[in-house]
């Protein structure tokens, strides 16, 4: 039995492999919202500058699940789409500058771009079809490209992009690299130095196994003061605290994000459930992921008319398998999914399923079961 299974001590029917939505809490997690709570009853906010030493902690999480150069580069936000917004409306735009996304993005990276719109800013959809998708997405950057906007892993085929190579070819030619990386962080590795990452977001609620609401977002120290700023508020400034003067200016580091209070509950239980994942490690978590997705994969093959829409090299995806079969109504598939108590969502070309390094071997054998004798009739 893996060490961590109390951790996740879910109803004994339940059959979870719905991580890439949002998942389950560790037991960590719900300990340390039900002491805060209790704390809050009992102390109020008498000991505020122990709440704040977990934030602190937090941010030191972030920044090594991340590799990021310091925890200065670390904002903590409300999701994926604020830290998007951020980018989005701070950068200095001229009309006729071009943004390449490719063309299966999750809305939040498609409709945040769009929206600059009325600035004479454009988007160009690239394809990910054929071997080479990051090949297709550097042609399409020329001489008007400012910045290429990226999911690290597609939210319906579980497409998995070379971050490497892409993060270069930006580089090389002077185009900023904004990677969406919510569908990665915590389910694989992730750098954002060795990727030359200019930015990179996520929440907290899939893979890194927190609560929603409360997100993280990296920006390159360089890039920092050429991001105009939208909110503004106490927290966000450099002398945070000094209550009584007047003059003031937005704080070096990327506190500057942060306008006001802090998500305290949210950081709470993030902290635990990151936590966890630093425990097991990062590149163990990514292996026992990929051995499930593997497991999974081999189980759906063996089922007459199954069609993976999931790349099946490892390399090419991470915690995400997306399958149809032939014949079969999705929506009749899942909703007999359902039924049998498997929890998974229809996304894309199929049914999504996307287990975690904690899932048991039961799970996957009880959901291979009730689908075999789905495709049986
Ligand atoms: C690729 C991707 N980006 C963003 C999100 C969600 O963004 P947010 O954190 O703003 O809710 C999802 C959620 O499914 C996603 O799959």
């Amino acid at each position: 039995m893996y060490a961590f299974h109390d951790e996740f001590q879910q109803d004994p029917g339940l059959r979870y492999l719905n991580h890439a939505a949002v998942a389950p809490w560790p037991r960590r997690a719900s300990l340390a919202v039900a002491q805060f709570a209790e704390q809050n009853v009992l102390l109020g906010a008498r000991d505020y500058a122990d709440w704040m030493d977990v934030e602190l902690r937090l941010r030191e999480r972030f920044m090594r699940l991340l590799n990021a150069p310091s925890s200065d580069d670390i904002a903590l936000v409300k999701n994926t789409s604020e830290a998007l917004s951020f980018v989005a409306f701070g950068l200095d735009w001229q009309p006729g500058q071009q943004i390449i996304i490719s063309d299966e993005e999750f809305p939040s990276n498609r409709i945040v771009w769009e929206a600059l719109a009325p600035l004479g800013v454009e988007v160009v959809q690239v394809s990910l079809s054929g071997s080479d998708p990051e090949q297709n997405l550097l042609n399409a950057c020329g001489p008007k490209t400012r910045l290429m906007a990226i999911s690290a892993v597609q939210f319906a085929s579980g497409l998995r992009l070379d971050l490497n190579k892409l993060g270069h070819g930006c580089r090389q030619r002077g185009v900023l690299f904004c990677v969406d990386a919510i569908q990665q962080l915590g389910a694989q590795p992730f750098d954002v130095q060795a990727n030359q990452c200019d930015f990179a977001m996520a929440d907290g609620h899939k893979w890194l196994l927190g609560p929603e609401g409360l997100g993280v977002f990296y920006c390159r120290a360089e890039l920092r003061e050429q991001l105009k700023l939208h909110e503004y508020g106490w927290h966000m400034l450099e002398r945070m605290g000094d209550y009584t003067r007047t003059d003031w200016e937005p704080a070096k580091s990327a506190r500057r994000f942060e306008c006001g209070s802090p998500n305290m509950l949210g950081a709470m239980a993030l902290e635990a459930s990151l936590s966890l994942l630093e425990e097991v490690g990062m590149a163990q978590v990514g292996q026992l992921i990929e051995e499930r997705v593997q497991w999974l994969q081999d189980g759906l093959s063996a089922l007459p008319g199954v069609a993976l829409h999931t790349p099946l090299n490892p390399l090419r995806r991470a915690g995400i398998i997306t399958f149809s079969v032939d014949g079969q109504d999705t929506q009749a598939l899942y909703q007999r999914l359902k039924q049998e108590n498997v929890v998974c969502i229809p996304r894309g070309k199929g049914i999504r399923l996307s287990p975690h390094f904690y899932t048991q071997a039961r799970v996957i054998e009880e959901t291979l079961t009730v689908l075999s004798q789905a495709v049986a009739g």
